[in-house]
């Protein structure tokens, strides 16, 4: 590759932005970054990067850096990758204007729009397939040179490698996803074919050896037996029921449903598991958080437990939630065994509390060693995830070179 036009500065930053970027596995957080650096070592003012949709005809997403939140808002309408920005659409190879407006191909500019001269294109190209470009815009000294250009080339494959690598990872986790729901039910039809299924055929059992019967008391027995063990299949029915969805947890909220929950686990695996719920900091009017966060805050309680019981051998959990400065922290720490949370491990109950905690636009810590108990926190927003969506554009300095 000819450097010749890139000074040793330039190019070591490069260098370096480079492991930055295939590091970032939030696409969104990607691009900001490759925007900013774009800016920073052209020299340019504006920066954006545009992402083709599907039959790579227009501009499914732009996002601008250098043009502040309302400049932005009063222009309205992204572009959707017509006038100059078509050029390379079509045709995906650099391109470099001394001024774009003075193009033949040039639209113009809408109104409220800052006006921009120089222009720097280049295409991102993932695993052979035009995926957008980057498009860097009004040199602050002249003209974007052959340097500038070569610049913009390196960063853009950087950047196809960047997004290649979060997309995988993005993949990934849809996967684990899916094989945590899997697993799920799986758990769900052992259950039922192991406790209600095996149940009712003995119940059937026995009542068609109470047909055959011509004694009315033996009959009478039978039927006593079968009325009995319909009381005990209907109370583990109703325990499963439970765990898939407490109606607690939607009739009258998360403490009383985590309390519960807890009983539960006591009586049943002889544990003491003690409570502590202090929601007044988050909940809303009646006293409840949002149903997802309750769903979520149980569930990951849920599952906690569920390890504890069948990993820990522990004497004594604790369970604390307590919601403040909007915000809510959920703590499970068991007195037990304990593990390396290092070691690669083949489960999926771990991973979809993660999932669950990310989804909630929160994060999970599980601090453990082995004999020396775990603790699972976790950290969630009370109002939910932050809402998706294009970060807009900020009009931030670019961030000066080393
Ligand atoms: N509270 C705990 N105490 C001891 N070991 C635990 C605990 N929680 C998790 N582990 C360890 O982490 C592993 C992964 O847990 P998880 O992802 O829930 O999968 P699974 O429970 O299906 O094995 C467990 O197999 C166990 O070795
Ligand atoms: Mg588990």
């Amino acid at each position: 590759m000819a450097t010749e036009g890139l000074d040793e500065d330039r190019l070591r930053r490069l260098i370096e932005v480079g492991r930055a970027l295939v590091q970032q596995l939030d696409l969104e957080a990607l691009l900001t970054q490759i925007a900013d650096v774009a800016r920073e070592v052209t020299g340019a003012r504006y920066a954006a990067i545009g992402v083709l949709d599907d039959v790579r005809a227009e501009l499914e997403r732009f996002l601008a850096r250098g043009i502040d939140v309302e400049t932005r808002a009063r222009i309205g309408d992204l572009p959707r990758g017509h006038g100059i920005l078509g050029l390379l659409i079509r045709d995906p190879r650099p391109l470099r204007l001394h001024d774009l407006r003075e193009h033949p191909r040039s639209y113009g500019f809408p109104p409220h729009h800052p006006p921009m001269r120089s222009f720097l294109g280049v295409p991102i190209v993932v695993r052979g397939r035009a995926w957008g470009n980057l498009y860097l815009t009004d040199k602050r000294d002249g003209d974007f040179d052959a340097a500038d250009e070569e610049a913009a080339v390196i960063l853009a494959d950087w950047a196809a490698v960047a997004i290649d690598n979060a997309g995988r990872f993005e993949q990934q986790r849809l996967r684990d996803t899916l094989a945590a729901a899997e697993q799920e039910r799986r758990r769900w039809a052992r259950e039922l074919h192991d406790e209600t299924l095996q149940g009712l055929g003995g119940l059937q059992m026995l009542l068609s050896s109470a047909l055959r019967r011509s004694e009315p008391e033996q009959v009478e027995r039978a039927i006593r037996a079968a009325v009995g063990e319909i009381g005990t299949e209907i109370e583990k029915l109703r325990t499963l029921i439970t765990e898939l969805r407490p109606a607690a947890l939607d009739e009258l909220g998360l403490q009383p449903a985590l309390e519960s929950l807890a009983d539960r686990v006591a009586a049943v695996e002889g544990v003491v598991v003690e409570t502590d719920v202090a929601l007044e900091g988050a909940a809303g009017e009646a006293g409840r958080l949002s149903p997802a966060l309750e769903t979520a805050l149980y569930r990951l309680v849920q599952e906690a437990l569920t390890n504890v019981v069948k990993h820990a051998h522990a004497e004594r959990v604790e369970v604390a939630v307590r919601a403040r400065d909007g915000r809510v922290e959920l703590t499970v720490r068991d007195d037990g065994r304990g593990f390396d949370p290092e070691a690669p491990r083949g489960g999926f109950g771990l991973i979809g509390m993660q999932e669950r905690v990310v989804l909630a636009g929160g994060s999970l810590e599980v601090r453990s060693a082995p004999g020396a108990g775990t603790t699972v926190h976790a950290i969630l927003r009370a109002d939910g995830p932050r809402s998706g969506g294009y970060a807009p554009a900020d009009g931030g300095a670019p961030t000066p070179l080393p």
